[in-house]
């Protein structure tokens, strides 16, 4: 079964979007798309390619670059999964680094990165049956979807998630580390000057925080349910 409407997920950061999309995609047989990944991928150029230096954008050098860059996603069907490619080289497991989350909300800060993943964007979704998460995908990307969520958690909830999960990929960090992290990119995100992270208009907010993964996809699944019988 497809869905005869793309689907927007919008949120803050490590409240599970992923998560939902991706139970989403699988469930209907639809293509889902982790914008977050495209702009990794461009910071993760950036860095290479030095125009991105003590968190300093070179912006000429941006410029020239940008049409250099190209971004797809490969479907890799031993692992069933999605790997993002950075001109054809898989990125997948590079652009999760810390060094590469310590510089991307600086390089989606800026108007001409966001307009050339928009444009990609809107190309995909062009395609139909897809479900796509970011921050600004129900306001900008897909401002007509007929579905669109709005994904949060009390931060102090996301942090705990975020803290368990590193801690169990090995990461040496501490509960207070992460919260002061995802704060300052709550804040980043929601106060910048292009495309800030907003509720866009006819979104569905869940709050999950003291939701279950299958309270959660009960709630999506009679939202996606109502939305088919319209
Ligand atoms: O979802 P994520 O943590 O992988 O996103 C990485 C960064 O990219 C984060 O700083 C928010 C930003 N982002 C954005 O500005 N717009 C999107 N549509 C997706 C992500």
């Amino acid at each position: 079964m497809s869905l005869p409407f793309n689907i927007a997920i919008d949120g803050h950061s490590s409240c599970g979007k992923s998560t939902i999309a991706k139970s989403i995609a699988s469930k209907y047989g639809m293509r889902y798309i982790d914008t977050g990944a495209m702009y990794r991928a461009i910071t993760l150029y950036c860095m290479r390619q030095g125009i991105i230096k003590n968190k300093v954008v070179d912006l000429q050098k941006l410029i020239i670059s940008l049409d250099d860059i190209k971004i797809n996603f490969n479907f890799n069907l031993s692992t069933n999964q999605s790997e993002t490619c950075l001109n054809r080289e898989n990125v997948e497991q590079l652009i999760r680094g810390f060094e590469v989350s310590d510089n991307v909300s600086i390089v989606a800060q800026i108007q001409i990165v966001r307009e050339k993943l928009i444009i990609l964007q809107q190309e995909i979704g062009k395609q139909g049956n897809v479900v796509m998460d970011g921050r600004d995908i129900g306001s900008k990307v897909f401002p007509d979807a007929k579905l669109k969520f709005f994904v949060t958690a009390k931060a102090k909830v996301r942090a705990k998630r975020r803290y368990d999960e590193m801690i169990t990929n090995g990461e040496d960090v501490t509960l207070e580390e992460v919260l002061t992290n995802l704060n300052k990119r709550d804040e980043q995100d929601t106060n910048r000057k292009h495309n800030p992270l907003i509720k866009s208009e006819g979104a569905i907010v869940l709050d999950n925080s003291e939701l279950s993964l299958s309270q959660q996809n009960q709630f999506i699944n009679q939202i996606i349910k109502t939305k088919l019988s319209e």
